[in-house]
């Protein structure tokens, strides 16, 4: 967990950062003396986006303040983050201080950017560690509270959707919520063998050809009288495609399949350390997706909890699966919203991109709002439509539903329809078909995982409910 300022502990100087856009970029230098300007000169420094440079004391060897440029205009929300983070990625220890302050609505962003960029995955070789990482003095007006809890949180989901498959199955997935609800108050009952069979039998299918044995999380976290909200995670903690084997590529990041289960239980974290009043429960479907002689086969019709019968046309399209008998047990007590996070579909990537998850609901003002939670904490996301005249590629010869339809089109759109069927109340119930991971390496964005919508839903939950 990367380390924020603390004053009592803070001895060396201060070095203030210098946030400069491009049109001001010729009157600032004009005001900085003339061995700063031939420093920048000789670094053929320009104030792009995200560009930095340190600049001497002609006095004494070292640095005496630091410039970035802030592109031609000045950044939005999350271009303040994400320049942050590079920031934190790539400069040396010791401690920072913007004197150019963000506008009031990006600050928040720039501190969680700040501490976001200076996570890295250590699961498996030593070195990577900074002993001295680079401190920010707080930004007035921002609750480091939020920033440290959010960093932990987002951290912790990053971790667990980083380490391999090979030492994260479904009972490794299990360790870590029966961790968070050591540390933060919960109560932990697991449903496996029998009890899944004949309880949670598309749970229990997707899972049965896998030695690792399937199995339902159910954290709950009291606190009697408060609204009551479940989250759902997609716990796949490999997809193999099962006997409609996925190819090479599209195996290759498999292992992030459980990045749901992670961003619901990091949720829950971070509204626990918040000391948000909710009567939360997390459902976390935790199986592995592959092939053995007992392996559910295309053409299986399978009975759901809900009782709905699924013809599986695709063993590849296991996640609505294992969703849709989670998500029909969370029905059941008809709490007052649903929020469910899976990696769900390649065809949300298509449409949106890595960067940008798709959400659904039936209430189309709550999925605004969730939107604009988004937006001021730096976790974007976009509203799609469910839309009805879809609703009916869902059909199937012989069953209720089938479970990937052939058409190929707007597949993230059919795959929300289709968990839309378990779910008795859309207008409390929010989905996210989140990617999970960072493709390309970018300053403040490691390649890896990423955890996506925890902020935002947890944003959302703290404000409508609590
Ligand atoms: N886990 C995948 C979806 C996925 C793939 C998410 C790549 C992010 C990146 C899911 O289980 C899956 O395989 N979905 C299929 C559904 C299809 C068979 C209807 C897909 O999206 O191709
Ligand atoms: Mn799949
Ligand atoms: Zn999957």
């Amino acid at each position: 967990m990367p380390s924020s300022f603390d004053p009592t502990s803070s001895t060396a100087a201060t070095l203030p950062v210098h946030c400069v856009a491009e049109p001001d970029y010729a009157q600032w230098r004009s005001q900085q003396s003339d061995a700063v300007r031939a420093w920048l000169d000789a670094a053929c420094f320009l104030p792009e986006r995200g560009r930095w440079s340190l600049l001497p004391d002609m006095q004494r060897s070292g640095a005496t303040a630091v410039v970035v440029g802030l592109g031609k205009t000045i950044p939005d929300t999350l271009g303040w983050f994400w320049m942050a983070a590079g920031l934190a990625d790539r400069l040396p220890g010791g401690q920072y201080q913007l004197v150019t302050l963000p506008p009031s609505g990006a600050r928040l962003a720039c501190a969680l950017g700040w501490l976001h960029g200076q996570y890295r995955y250590q699961g498996y070789r030593a070195g990577g560690e900074r002993p001295h990482p680079p401190l920010l003095v707080p930004l007035a007006g921002v609750d480091q509270r939020y920033v440290n809890a959010a960093t932990g949180a987002t951290c912790w989901a990053r971790d667990l959707i980083n380490t391999p498959a090979n030492d994260f199955g479904p009972a490794e997935l299990e360790r870590e919520a029966a961790g968070l609800a050591t540390r933060c108050g919960g109560q932990l009952q697991v449903v496996a063998g029998e009890q899944l069979q004949r309880d949670f039998p598309l749970i229990a299918a997707v899972g049965q050809g896998s030695p690792r044995a399937a199995r339902l999380l159910d954290l709950r976290f009291a606190c009697p009288g408060a609204p009551r909200i479940t989250l759902v995670g997609k716990g796949v903690c490999f997809d193999t495609g099962g006997l409609d084997m996925k190819n090479s590529t599209g195996m290759a990041l498999m292992k992030k399949d459980m990045g749901g289960a992670a961003a619901a239980l990091a949720t829950a974290r971070l509204l626990r350390e918040l000391d948000v009043p909710l009567e939360l429960r997390v459902l976390v479907p935790a199986v592995e997706n592959s092939v053995d002689g007992g392996a559910m086969r295309p053409g299986d019709v399978l009975r759901s909890r809900k009782g709905l019968s699924v013809e599986i046309t695709n063993t590849d399209a296991e996640g609505r699966l294992v969703l849709a008998d989670a998500l029909a047990l969370a029905c059941e007590e008809q709490p007052d919203l649903i929020v469910d996070f899976a990696t769900l579909t390649g065809a949300a990537r298509v449409a949106l991109g890595p960067e940008l998850p798709p959400i659904y609901s039936g209430d189309a003002a709550l999925l605004l709002q969730l939107q604009q939670q988004g937006q001021a904490v730096a976790d974007p996301l976009w509203p799609m439509p469910l839309w009805d005249p879809y609703d009916d590629e869902l059909a199937s010869r012989i069953a209720d539903l089938n479970n990937a339809p052939g058409g190929g089109m707007a597949g993230s759109i059919t795959a929300a329809l289709f968990l839309r069927r378990f779910v008795t109340a859309p207008q409390r119930w929010v989905h996210l078909d989140i990617y999970g991971w960072n493709q390309r390496e970018r300053p403040g964005r490691p390649q890896g995982a990423e955890a996506q919508g925890i902020r935002a839903v947890a944003s959302l939950l703290a404000q409508r409910h609590a």
